[in-house]
């Protein structure tokens, strides 16, 4: 088989996503493999558990330390882990321009709201508050601007009558783990067709 991608993921939580994508890689003809889980928190939930999957870890806290600065460590560890695409899952912190540049085209992000609409925090409850009847997730790739790039997965759940943020975010989160390793396996192969 040919050599798989190396993806590094980043997150700042309890890396349900990360582990929805390092589970498929699990499989024979996944098209990637995780290489690193790095996180702005060293105490993360998610990097104990990467950890007991058996894969390598990074933790630092951000703090004390300007975006490009902190920014540039990662890089580095990216880099020492010969990563080729970077995957942002619940990675709660904006990345410097510098870093969007040098990753451009190889860092996709997955965001729990039917892209374009709600970018940033709190999209359970906008959606919700707007008397919306579907929500749900999309996969793009990131772009200097948040949540911004070209939308390369999506999909939709309804918003029932009597949901809350918290279960909306639940039934979102069941296809956030379904979709985001299908579409980073499908952008992996198209890139390396490209
Ligand atoms: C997910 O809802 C993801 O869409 C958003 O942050 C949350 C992270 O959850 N970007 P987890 O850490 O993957 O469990």
């Amino acid at each position: 088989m040919a050599e798989r991608a190396r993806v590094a993921i980043l997150i700042s939580g309890r890396g349900s996503n990360m582990i929805a994508l390092a589970e498929a890689a699990d499989r024979a003809d996944c098209p990637y493999e995780v290489v690193l889980v790095a996180a702005n928190d060293p105490d993360a939930s998610g990097l104990a558990r990467a950890r007991m999957m058996g894969i390598e870890t990074w933790g630092m806290s951000h703090k004390g330390m300007n975006r490009a600065e902190f920014d540039a460590l990662i890089d580095a560890e990216l880099r020492r882990v010969r990563a080729d695409y970077v995957a942002l899952a619940g990675y709660m912190r904006l990345l410097s321009p510098e870093f969007v540049d040098r990753w451009a085209g190889r860092m996709v992000n997955i965001h729990p709201s039917l892209l374009p609409a709600y970018k940033g925090l709190d999209t359970h409850a906008r959606a919700i508050a707007a008397g919306d009847v579907e929500a749900g997730c999309s996969v793009h790739v990131v772009t200097a601007d948040l949540d911004d790039g070209p939308v390369i997965a999506q999909a939709r759940v309804p918003i029932k009558p009597g949901d809350t943020p918290d279960s909306l975010a639940a039934r979102i989160l069941v296809e956030e783990h379904r979709l985001y390793p299908q579409a980073l396996a499908e952008f992996v192969r198209d890139e390396s067709r490209s």
